[in-house]
């Protein structure tokens, strides 16, 4: 039985790839941060079989525990601070969660492996984010990153530690740059959940409308169930390399509001909603799609979920969530 160990279990992804992991007969191992951390009892509540262990990215000795108690064949190092808009206003915490964090794991996978470096395989979630002002169209594993906002460069650095351990140590590290990717288990800081829960409560008549920045930026967006997959493969291979996991399609936050209100009958939703200021970025990603044309060849890996289903899948789960929440 193979054993794995996430960091970031408490994610939109955590949750997804430990499903994954189960479902293949793994011991999973997730790591909580922080006391009575609220989030807890939804890890145990969703995917009752991961054992969890208290340990912080930012906290090299509690890795070291939590590596001992783990055993891990595979590492995850989901863990971050992930929400961009965030970054700019907490810029030190985002480097030293989201990039040194990073080293951390690494540092502590290299010391758990000691004299054998193949004992252990480490999986980087490395982000789009990185591209930011886009150097090419579409953006592949040998496009310039170019970042654009403080959670940006610290995905740069985690990323280029993990090639780095790679070629130093030899250590089977892999960073897969992944495009965004949305669920019902999105938090609802992010566009797409923001999106979705406001368009179920308006057509609930329990909001009227909804505020947000700017509508033009594009994203290519796919379902996080289909990307864990795309992380597992990695850690499958032979070698350990980097890849772009992405759909390979983009669109507007507009082509998001048509396809959201219109499933709930609403065709004309300029009204509802607001610009707001404060929703706008120091500096934006203006355009994001993927080529993931190596991560196709190489790991046998497309993308199941497009982007009409993605969003019809969100808006019907928060109708229901909705519901519940004022039938109650
Ligand atoms: N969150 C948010 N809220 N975004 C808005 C809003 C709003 O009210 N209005 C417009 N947007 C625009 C943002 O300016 C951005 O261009 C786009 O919607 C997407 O924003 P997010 O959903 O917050 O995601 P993100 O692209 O910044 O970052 C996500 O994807 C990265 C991968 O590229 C996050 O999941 C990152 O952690 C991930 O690395």
């Amino acid at each position: 039985m193979k054993r794995a160990l996430i960091t970031g279990v408490t994610g939109q992804d955590g949750l997804y790839l430990s499903e994954l992991l189960l479902s293949k007969g793994y011991e999973v191992y997730g790591l909580i941060r922080g006391q009575n951390n609220p989030k807890a009892e939804l890890v145990r509540r969703t995917v009752p079989g991961v054992k969890l262990l208290t340990g912080d990215i930012t906290d090299l000795a509690s890795l070291i525990r939590a590596f001992g108690e783990a055993q891990p064949d595979e590492v995850y190092n989901l863990g971050a601070i992930s929400f961009v808009a965030y970054s700019w206003e907490n810029a030190k915490l985002t480097s030293d969660v989201t990039g040194q964090g990073v080293l951390n794991v690494l540092e502590a996978t290299r010391l758990y492996a000691g004299d054998d470096i193949s004992k252990v395989r480490f999986y980087q979630a490395s982000s789009s984010e990185m591209f930011g002002k886009v150097q090419d169209v579409p953006q592949r594993e040998t496009t310039l990153l170019w970042p654009r906002s403080p959670y940006g460069v610290a995905k740069v650095f985690g990323h280029y530690m993990t090639i780095n351990y790679r070629e130093s140590y030899g250590m089977h590290a892999s960073s897969g740059i992944l495009f965004n990717h949305e669920s019902p288990r999105r938090g609802p800081e992010f566009v797409t959940r923001k999106v979705t829960q406001a368009v179920a409560r308006i057509s609930l008549g329990l909001q009227d409308s909804i505020s947000l920045g700017n509508l033009d930026a594009k994203r290519d967006w796919g379902f996080a169930g289909d990307y864990v997959d795309a992380m597992w493969r990695m850690l499958q291979q032979d070698e350990a390399d980097d890849y772009v996991v992405a759909t390979g399609e983009t669109h507007s936050i507009r082509e998001l509001l048509d396809v959201a209100f219109s499933h709930v009958g609403i065709d004309d939703w300029e009204g509802k909603v607001v610009q707001d200021p404060r929703f706008f970025r120091p500096a934006e990603v203006d355009l994001l799609i993927g080529d993931p044309t190596k991560a196709r060849e190489r790991l046998d890996w497309t993308p199941k979920v497009g982007f009409l289903e993605l969003v019809r899948m969100m808006v019907e789960s928060d109708v229901a969530q909705q519901k519940e929440l004022a039938g109650r």
